[in-house]
């Protein structure tokens, strides 16, 4: 087999409370990919869309992790990547995760499957660095296990894969840029004790409410007391989007990743439904663009595409 194509997803990362270590992967949107060997030891990038991306793969997130990954093998050979993205860059739903996680996804399928999915997140991270300026796992996790995902730790790399019950997702995204690099300038060096131990209890408690599938432990959980606070400044409209989100029955949500995406999660499609509803009458009386859709959480994440 000398090419693979994928679908790779947009993902939730923090999921309220867990900065930098929760995710999960959405159904939609997803972008398009497919990876091919080339004779060069070397990165070739594509772009298929408009979003004029880097074409040096040091500066491609999905170039930089088809790098990191080509400098584990000892291979003589190189990739060829094409990208059609779907996933708006800087929305907040994972757009550079979906490239990294679906590049190395592809290319190690091209290998046979050389590589576990513990150093396809490796790669991958090293990949997403490239948008971010940081390491952080919990957008491509989610993208490479599927589903909902706990990264416990990235150095060495430990990645859980949670449980969960079926849930709506809404997403609402204002057509603003929110940059990583950014929103990780503003965040707080220190935090208080107090904060944190009510962080981590969250943490604790909503992934014991995604096992049991209780969903009142799962709203009573989305809290965030260390990042929101300063993030939501970044986006418009926030707490009015929150608020009626959750008096239209959202279990609960907040800033999707580092933003400018909300996400609500919600018991039933019908719910899912209203919450977009609530949201697109508050972005309908501003003049800021936007778009709205409901999706589910996509367990099984990077999807290899029949050749
Ligand atoms: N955990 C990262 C952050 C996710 O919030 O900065 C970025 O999508």
């Amino acid at each position: 087999m000398s090419e693979i194509s994928v679908l790779s997803p947009a993902s939730v990362a923090n999921v309220v409370c867990g900065f930098d270590c929760l995710g999960f992967a959405l159904s939609a949107p997803c972008d398009e990919m497919t990876v091919r060997i080339i004779e060069k030891k070397t990165v070739r990038i594509v772009n298929r869309d408009d979003f004029n991306l880097p074409t040096k793969p040091e500066k491609n997130v999905a170039g930089a992790a088809l790098l990191s990954m080509l400098r584990a093998t000892d291979e003589n050979f190189g990739f060829e990547v094409e990208i059609t993205k779907h996933i708006k860059p800087g929305s907040g739903i994972g757009s550079s995760a979906a490239s990294a996680a679906g590049a190395v996804v592809a290319a190690n399928e091209l290998l046979d499957e050389r590589f576990s999915k513990l150093e396809l997140v490796k790669f991958a991270m090293d990949g997403e660095q490239v948008a971010s300026g940081a390491r952080h796992a919990d957008n491509v996790a989610p993208c490479v296990f599927g589903g909902f995902t706990l990264v416990r730790s990235i150095n060495p790399i430990d990645v859980i894969r949670l449980d969960f019950q079926p849930m709506f997702v809404t997403v609402v995204h204002p057509q603003i840029e929110v940059k990583t690099s950014e929103a990780r300038k503003i965040l707080p060096k220190q935090v208080s004790l107090t904060d944190a131990v009510r962080q981590w209890s969250n943490v604790g408690a909503l992934v014991s409410g995604l096992q049991k599938g209780d969903y009142e432990l799962i709203s009573r959980s989305l809290e965030d007391f260390i990042v929101e606070p300063v993030r939501k400044n970044l986006i418009p409209k926030f707490d009015e989007i929150k608020n009626e989100s959750l008096r239209a029955g959202a279990l609960g949500g907040g800033i999707s990743g580092s933003g400018p995406s909300v996400f609500m999660l919600s018991e039933t499609s019908v719910t899912a439904q209203k919450v977009k509803n609530a949201m697109r009458g508050i972005y309908s009386k501003t003049a800021i663009d936007f778009n709205i859709y409901v999706t589910e959480i996509n367990a099984e994440g990077v999807k290899i595409l029949d050749s």
